[in-house]
C-alpha cells in the first residue's frame, strides 16, 4: 500500500483541530506537518530555533495557504523555556500535543536544572509539558503523542544512575531516556485519563544522526538511506497515533521488526511490572521540585 492509500484508510479531516508539534523543524517533524496541513489541521509548532521554525512555517502556509501555523519557542534544554512554553499553552485552545523533540549522539553536558542533557531533553522536558498539559488535554478530549524509540529496548535502567551520569556511552543515554518516557506516558494515562499513544518511527535517515563524528557520518549516511524508511513513510506511525490510542504497553511502529513497513499497533515486550513502578516513583520526584 502506498502512502496516499494508507492515509486515505487510516485518517480523516482534521479540519478544525490544532495540533502541538514539538521538534517541528526536524526530518520527521517537517514530514509529520506536511501530513498535518494536508489534513486541515491548525498548526503550534514549538522548536527551539526561530530562525528555523518561522522558515518552516512559511514552507507550510505556502503549501496549505488555509491553515493557521502559530510559532513558540523553546529549548529542551533549558527547564525554564520548557515552563514557559507551557504557560503559553495552558492559554491556548489545541486537541493534540506531539511530543517529537529529540537528541541522540550530541556533546555531553549537564543542564541548566542539573540532568544528563541528553536526558533532559528526551524524557524531562517532555514529560514535563505533557504532565502539565494533560488535565487541560483531558478536558478537551485531546490526546497526548509520544515519539519513542526501538533504542528504548537497549538501555537498561540503573537505580543508581536515573540520568545516567555516572555511565559513560551517550547513545544509551538516549535510550534509557525514551524508556522513561514511554513507561512514564502509561501512567499518566492511568492516573489522569487522559488518552496517549506511544509511537516510534523505526529508523529513518535525518539531523538526529547529524553529531555523529564527521567520518561516522559520512559512512553511514548514503547506506542509511538506501536500506531504511524515508521520513516520509516512518512519519506514519505518528499519524496513526493522532488516530488510535494506546493502553498500557502498546506502541505503535513499523510492523517489519519495528523498522520497515506500514505502522501497526504491538506491545512492549522489555519492560517489567518492578521497572514500570519504579519509573514511576522517579517520575514523581523528577516533576515535583521542578513544578513547586
Ligand atoms: N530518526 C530516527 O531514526 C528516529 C528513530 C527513533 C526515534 N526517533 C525520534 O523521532 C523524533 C524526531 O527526530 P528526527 O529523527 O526527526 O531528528 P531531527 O531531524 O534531529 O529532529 C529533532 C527535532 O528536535 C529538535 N530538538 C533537538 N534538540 C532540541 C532542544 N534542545 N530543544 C528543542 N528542540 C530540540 C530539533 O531542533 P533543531 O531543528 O533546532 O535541531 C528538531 O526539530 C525524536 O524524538 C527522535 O528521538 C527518531
Amino acid at each position: 500500500m502506498n502512502i496516499k492509500k494508507w492515509l486515505q484508510s487510516n485518517t480523516a479531516s482534521l479540519k478544525g483541530k490544532t495540533v502541538v508539534i514539538t521538534g517541528s523543524t526536524g526530518g520527521l517533524g517537517k514530514e509529520i506537518c506536511k501530513i498535518l496541513g494536508f489534513l486541515g489541521a491548525d498548526l503550534i509548532l514549538v522548536d527551539r530555533n526561530f530562525k528555523k521554525s518561522s522558515a518552516h512555517r512559511q514552507e507550510i502556509i505556502s503549501r496549505f495557504a488555509k491553515i493557521k501555523v502559530t510559532l513558540l519557542t523553546a529549548d529542551m534544554e533549558d527547564m525554564d523555556s520548557v515552563k514557559a512554553v507551557c504557560e503559553k499553552l495552558k492559554n491556548i485552545k489545541f486537541d493534540y500535543l506531539i511530543l517529537n523533540a529529540g537528541a541522540y549522539s550530541i556533546p555531553r553536558k549537564k543542564s541548566s536544572f542539573g540532568y544528563d542533557n541528553v536526558f533532559q531533553i528526551n524524557f524531562v522536558s517532555q514529560y514535563y509539558i505533557a504532565r502539565t498539559l494533560a488535565p487541560l488535554i483531558k478536558c478537551r478530549d485531546g490526546k497526548i503523542i509520544t515519539v519513542g524509540s526501538i533504542a528504548h529496548n537497549y538501555s537498561i535502567i540503573d537505580k543508581n544512575d536515573i540520568d545516567f551520569s555516572t555511565r559513560k556511552k551517550s547513545n544509551l543515554v538516549y535510550g534509557n531516556s525514551k524508556r522513561y518516557l514511554m513507561c512514564a506516558m502509561y501512567k499518566l494515562c492511568k492516573d489522569t485519563g487522559v488518552e496517549i499513544s506511544v509511537v516510534h518511527p523505526g529508523i529513518t535517515f535525518t539531523n538526529i544522526t547529524a553529531h555523529y563524528p564527521p567520518i561516522v557520518f559520512a559512512v553511514i549516511k548514503h547506506p542509511m538511506k538506501v536500506i531504511f524508511m524515508p521520513a516520509r513513510k516512518a512519519c506514519l506511525s505518528v499519524i496513526k497515533g493522532v488516530f488510535d490510542s494506546c493502553e498500557k504497553y502498546e506502541w505503535i511502529g513499523p510492523r517489519i521488526f519495528d523498522v520497515w513497513g506500514l505502522p501497526k499497533k504491538s506491545m512492549l515486550k522489555t519492560v517489567s511490572e518492578e521497572e514500570y513502578s519504579f519509573i514511576s516513583s522517579v517520575c514523581d520526584n523528577i516533576f515535583k521540585p521542578i513544578a513547586h
